[in-house]
C-alpha cells in the first residue's frame, strides 16, 4: 500500500464482526485462567497483554501505525516525546558515554542532556550539524548522535543522508527527531538513521488534545528500550493511545495542507516591514532550500519562524493584534498557533547561547494550521 493509505488503515485489520473504529481498551490489567497461559503471555510465547504499564491494544496500535509509516521493524509509545527521547537515549547509551547532539536541538531534548545525563557522567558534545568536519571530529567514541529533521524553532534542515554517511563510517548510531516533518513528508531510516523518535503531541496526534512519543526502530532496540520504559514507568494510557491513530488517519491530508499554508504565509510575510527575516527551509532565498527541496519534496510542513525587527516589543505588539491566531507554546495543531521560543520551548536555555543559534528576543515560532490560506493572510 502507498503511504497515503497507510495513514488510513496501518496498525489495524478488522475482521468479521469488529467495531470498524478501535474500541478503546480503558483497563489498567487483564484476566487470565490459569498460570501456565499468564506464563506464556509473558514470556512473549502467545499474544495478550497482563498490565497496562507493559502493554495495551490500543497503544500496540499506535506502535505499529507510526512503525509502518516509518519503515520500521517496531515501535514504542511512551507518555510523551521527552519520554521517547530519553528512552533511546538511555537505550543507546545506558551508561555514561560521549553523546553529540545538534546545536539545534529543541530545548528540553537538551535539557535532559545537560542536567539529567552529565551529571551522571555523560560527555555532551553539542556540534553545528551544518559543519560535517566539525560533526565528524565529534564522533570519535561517541555512543550516539542526536539530531532533528527540521529544527525547532528556526526550522533549519539537517542533511540526514550526510549525517547518516558519516554516522556509519564512524560506528555512530544516528537518532533522529522527526517530530516536525512527520513520517508523511520525510522517513529519516531510509537515510539511514538507526532510529527515529516523535513528539505525538504534534503532527501525528494532531489536534492539541493529547500528549504522547514514539519510539521506532529495530525490533532489538526497541524491546530494549520497551523495557526500560516498564520500569521507569513512562508509558502511554489507552485513551491518548486511541486519540493519537485517531489522528494518525488523517495525517496525510494535514501534512499537505500545512505545508501549502505555511509556504504561502511565509512569502507573503517575507520582505514585510518590521519582518527581519522569514526562516522557512523552502523560501528560494533560504540558506537550506537546497537539503530542503532535496530530503522534504512534499513539503516541509507548517513550521515557520520569523524574525521581528522590533525586538519582544514587536512580539507583543503582534501578538496584541492577532484574533484568529493565539499564542500557545506547543505545535501541529489544526488552528495557527504562535510561540515564543525565548519564553517557551528554549527557556532553559541561556539568552547568550539562545542568541548564537539565532533565537533572539524578535523570534516568533509559527506553527501554521489547517485555516483558508486567505484568513491567514489577514491574521
Ligand atoms: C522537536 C520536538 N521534540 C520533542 C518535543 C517534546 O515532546 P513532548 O512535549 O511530547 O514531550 C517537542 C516539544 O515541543 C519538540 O518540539
Amino acid at each position: 500500500m502507498r503511504l497515503d493509505s497507510r495513514a488510513v488503515h496501518a496498525g489495524r485489520e478488522p475482521r468479521a464482526r469488529d467495531p470498524l473504529a478501535p474500541p478503546i481498551v480503558q483497563t489498567s490489567v487483564y484476566v487470565f485462567d490459569d498460570l501456565e497461559d499468564y506464563d506464556a503471555v509473558a514470556d512473549g510465547r502467545r499474544p495478550g497483554h497482563l498490565y497496562a504499564r507493559n502493554s495495551n491494544e490500543n497503544v500496540a496500535m499506535l506502535e505499529a501505525a507510526v512503525a509502518d509509516l516509518e519503515g520500521a521493524e517496531a515501535g514504542l509509545a511512551t507518555a510523551s516525546g521527552m519520554a521517547a527521547i530519553s528512552a533511546a537515549v538511555s537505550t543507546f547509551a545506558p551508561r555514561p558515554a560521549p553523546v553529540v547532539a545538534a546545536a539545534d536541538t529543541y530545548g528540553s531534548t537538551l535539557g535532559l542532556l545537560r542536567q539529567d545525563l552529565a551529571p551522571l557522567g555523560y560527555e555532551l558534545r553539542v556540534v553545528d550539524t551544518g559543519d560535517l568536519e566539525a560533526v565528524e571530529r565529534a564522533l570519535t567514541g561517541a555512543a550516539l548522535l542526536l539530531c532533528e529533521t527540521i529544527t525547532n524553532p528556526l526550522c533549519r534542515v539537517t542533511d540526514l543522508e550526510a549525517i547518516c554517511r558519516l554516522g556509519a563510517a564512524h560506528g555512530v548510531p544516528v537518532l533522529v527527531d522527526n517530530t516536525f516533518a512527520s513520517p508523511l513528508l520525510c522517513r529519516p531510516l531510509e537515510a539511514g538513521a538507526a532510529a527515529v523518535v516523535h513528539s505525538a503531541t504534534k503532527y501525528i496526534g494532531g489536534h492539541s488534545d493529547l500528549v504522547a512519543g514514539v519510539l521506532v526502530g529495530d525490533r532489538a532496540l526497541v524491546e530494549r528500550a520497551r523495557a526500560r520504559v516498564i520500569r521507569n514507568g513512562a508509558c502511554l494510557g489507552p485513551f491518548e493511545a486511541w486519540l493519537a491513530v485517531r489522528g494518525l488517519r488523517t495525517l496525510h491530508l494535514r501534512m499537505r495542507r500545512h505545508s501549502d499554508n505555511a509556504l504561502c504565509l511565509a512569502r507573503h510575510l517575507d520582505g514585510r516591514p518590521g519582518v527581519r527575516v522569514v526562516h522557512h527551509p523552502l523560501l528560494e532565498n533560504s540558506p537550506y532550500f537546497e537539503v530542503a527541496s532535496r530530503l522534504l519534496p512534499h513539503g516541509s510542513g507548517g513550521m515557520f519562524a520569523l524574525d521581528l525587527a522590533g525586538g519582544r516589543e514587536a512580539v507583543q505588539t503582534m501578538l496584541r493584534r492577532l484574533r484568529l491566531v493565539r499564542f500557545a507554546a506547543s505545535l501541529g495543531g489544526v488552528e495557527t498557533t504562535v510561540s515564543y521560543p525565548d519564553l517557551t520551548s528554549h527557556r532553559s536555555l541561556p539568552p547568550e547561547e539562545r542568541l548564537a543559534r539565532g533565537i533572539t528576543p524578535g523570534t516568533v515560532r509559527i506553527s501554521t494550521g489547517l485555516e483558508d490560506p486567505e484568513d491567514l493572510r489577514r491574521i
